[in-house]
């Protein structure tokens, strides 16, 4: 089947996949295969930017392109792959260092938190790479001539840029990307799919932090191959106030650990938040927390279990990757060409 649209997303193999990879991404990868052309990547080039073991590195790239394919993306309809498989990424992120103003890196909040704060007091320490990963993330979903990037909260700062940076090539470059015959802009402009109630999980210690792959404690975080005794163990302490559950959405404002578990609820079994709230309203946790940790194992165990199956085949992995990785190229040759041209390589 051929689709006008085509969908582009990653995930940095950086730490164990969990909870908020799978409600934020990968889930609502799935879908999508079915509505448009969809590449899902494992970045691995994005991971270097902060120090990654090798051994972890090809562990992580592994465990999550078989989470991919556990959560049921089909390696047939979706191109699957890892980035440094297809060396035309950081090609174009090179020429997107050249297309982006430092101004723009600077105001990126992901990195003022890892070099601290607005002075980057820590910018001794963290690598240039760190610095210049968003126009890698641009070149990854540009490279593709994406229309659409469906990623959690926190990404979205980062997709704007990526828009900025298609706006300006396209302005830059206007008259030569007219000479060569194009009709209008060479990049679309993609656009950010976002939305839904657990576009930003958060930890189950502190609903003001996001559930992320180096939380220091391991009880706010359900890593996707938790088994079942530790996933309800985790929500069974997950920090609460001592309130029962309203029965609508807006009752859990300034509830955040609150509004967190209700919101995986909805997000794993399909339901709006209202919804669920309807069932459970009045509820106190005693009631909600297992009903959670039931829907939780129920879901996430059958992907874990597929996983490990899959990771264990090494070979069928490579070749899975090695295809995807194949198929990708094929339709990022043409467009770098594109861009060679553009900006007037000789080649
Ligand atoms: P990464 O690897 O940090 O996260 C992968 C995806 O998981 C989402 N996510 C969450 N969603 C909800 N709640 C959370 N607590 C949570 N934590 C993570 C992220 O929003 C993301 O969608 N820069 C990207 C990877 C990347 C990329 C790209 C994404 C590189 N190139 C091109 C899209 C398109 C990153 O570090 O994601």
């Amino acid at each position: 089947m051929t689709f006008t649209q085509r969908v582009f997303s990653g995930i940095k193999p950086s730490g164990d996949l969990h909870l908020g990879n799978y409600l934020g991404a990968i889930r609502r990868f799935v879908p999508l295969q079915d509505t448009h052309e969809t590449l899902y990547c494992v970045v691995d080039m994005h991971a270097i930017t902060v120090w990654q073991d090798p051994v972890d590195l090809k562990r992580w790239t592994y465990e999550i392109a078989a989470a991919y394919i556990a959560a049921g993306l089909d390696p047939r309809k979706s191109i699957i792959f890892n980035q440094s498989q297809v060396v035309e990424h950081a090609e174009l992120g090179w020429i997107f260092n050249c297309v982006a103003r430092v101004g723009w890196m600077s105001r990126m909040t992901q990195f003022k938190d890892k070099a601290g704060g607005e002075g980057g007091e820590n910018s001794e320490q963290v690598s240039l790479g760190l610095y210049a990963y968003p126009s890698l993330m641009a070149a990854d979903i540009l490279l593709y001539k994406a229309t659409a990037v469906p990623v959690g909260d926190d990404q979205k700062q980062h997709l704007e840029l990526t828009r900025d940076i298609a706006k300006k090539f396209n302005h830059d470059y206007k008259k030569q990307i007219k000479a060569l015959g194009g009709k209008g802009d060479f990049f679309p402009v993609p656009e950010t799919l976002a939305t839904g109630p657990a576009m930003r999980v958060k930890s189950l210690k502190d609903g003001s932090k996001k559930m992320s792959k180096s939380d220091a404690s391991d009880m706010s975080t359900i890593y996707m191959m938790d088994d079942a005794d530790l996933i309800a163990k985790k929500i069974k302490r997950a920090t609460t106030d001592a309130d029962a559950l309203p029965s609508e959405a807006a009752g859990l404002a300034g509830r955040a650990e609150a509004e967190n578990l209700v919101g995986i609820y909805a997000s794993l079994s399909n339901r709006s938040v209202d919804d669920v709230l309807g069932e459970f309203g009045g509820q106190g946790w005693g009631v909600f927390k297992p009903a959670l940790a039931d829907l939780s194992v129920a879901v996430l165990a059958p992907i874990a279990d597929e996983m490990k199956r899959l990771v264990s085949d090494r070979g069928e992995m490579d070749n899975i990757l090695r295809d995807g990785a194949a198929r990708a190229r094929t339709i990022a040759e043409p467009v770098m060409a594109g861009v060679r041209d553009i900006v007037g390589f000789v080649r």
